[in-house]
């Protein structure tokens, strides 16, 4: 096996052992409010690239925890970030109609089952993140972590600077600080999460931090990018989305070329932020360079 074959089967058990786990999640049956349900597991279930749960369980192996220890902590990560994408769709945001390669959620189920499956999964993360086998003390730091990266100095507060700058001509600082709010703040809080599920230390929490705010930007001008250039089968969401809400975002502000060169910058920022800091490496390099280049 090639190295990068290796690296790929490993993202590949990975991503099982956590749809695994996502599907034993959200069961309900026979309730009066069971379509609710089954909307929330509708977008959960869809085949996302659970970026951000691999991110939390490598880096608890990273720093000598076990994946399971990091499971449960994957799962509310991705519940919570499938929250933000059935939000994100809604024709009060970004009004996007297919999602994941299937209708978005307010076209399958309607406007308000879609809010409400968005506020539901997002409750459901914190539950499901207070079942972590791990120490009651790291339980809450974990839970701290998702709730900062969620608020208002994270998601919510990027995706508010993003809608009120429609027809805006945001500068290239603007964009930044939104960026990390709004994409990059989850992908650093799995990151972090991971660390304290493995009882990492505070130096190695830091380190996370750093690599995934630098692969967080990376991540979401390669988007930017690809809702450019990418077709709508590849990607499984419309594509021209930001041209037609009149977003500014990096591509339309610097051109793609520039894009390219930060997110070159970017990972080659976040892979010497690890260098030599965990036992082995290889896989967080590794997958900074695969997210750079992705094509969906
Ligand atoms: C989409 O995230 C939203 C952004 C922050 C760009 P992903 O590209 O990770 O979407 P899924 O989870 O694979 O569907
Ligand atoms: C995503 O940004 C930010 C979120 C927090 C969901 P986009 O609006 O560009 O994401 P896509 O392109 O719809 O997935
Ligand atoms: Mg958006
Ligand atoms: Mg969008
Ligand atoms: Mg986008």
């Amino acid at each position: 096996m090639t190295d990068n074959t290796e690296k790929i089967s490993d993202m590949q058990l990975c991503r099982q052992m956590i749809d695994e786990r996502l599907h034993e999640q959200l069961v309900e049956a026979g309730t009066n409010y069971a379509t609710l349900v089954e909307s929330m597991r509708y977008s959960l279930l869809a085949g996302g690239k659970r970026t951000r749960a691999v991110i939390c369980i490598k880096f608890c192996e990273a720093v000598g925890g076990r994946a399971e220890d990091a499971l449960d902590a994957a799962c509310a990560v991705e519940m919570l970030h499938t929250y933000t994408l059935i939000h994100d769709d809604l024709p009060i945001m970004d009004g996007d109609e297919l999602r994941r390669g299937i209708p978005s959620n307010h076209i399958e189920y309607g406007e308000f089952t879609a809010t409400l499956a968005g506020d539901a999964l997002q409750a459901a993360a914190f539950e499901t993140l207070t079942n972590s086998p791990i120490s009651s003390e790291a339980v809450v730091e974990m839970v701290r972590t998702l709730a900062q990266a969620a608020g208002p100095h994270g998601i919510c507060g990027g995706q508010y600077l993003d809608l009120s700058g429609e027809g805006w001509q945001l500068t290239i600082d603007e964009l930044l600080e939104l960026y990390s709010m709004k994409t990059a703040s989850l992908i650093a809080a799995a990151a972090k999460m991971g660390v304290i599920a493995g009882y990492g230390t505070k130096s190695q929490i830091e380190i996370a931090h750093q690599y995934a705010t630098s692969i967080g930007l990376a991540f979401q001008i390669r988007d930017d990018v690809l809702d450019c250039t990418a077709t709508e089968e590849e990607l499984g969401k419309p594509i021209g989305s930001d041209e037609e809400n009149d977003k500014t975002t990096f591509v339309s502000l610097l051109g793609a070329h520039a894009c390219e060169k930060m997110i070159k910058k970017e990972t080659e920022k976040a892979i010497k932020a690890i260098e030599g800091k965990f036992a082995n490496t290889e896989f967080l390099t590794w997958l900074a360079h695969t997210l750079a280049n992705r094509t969906k």
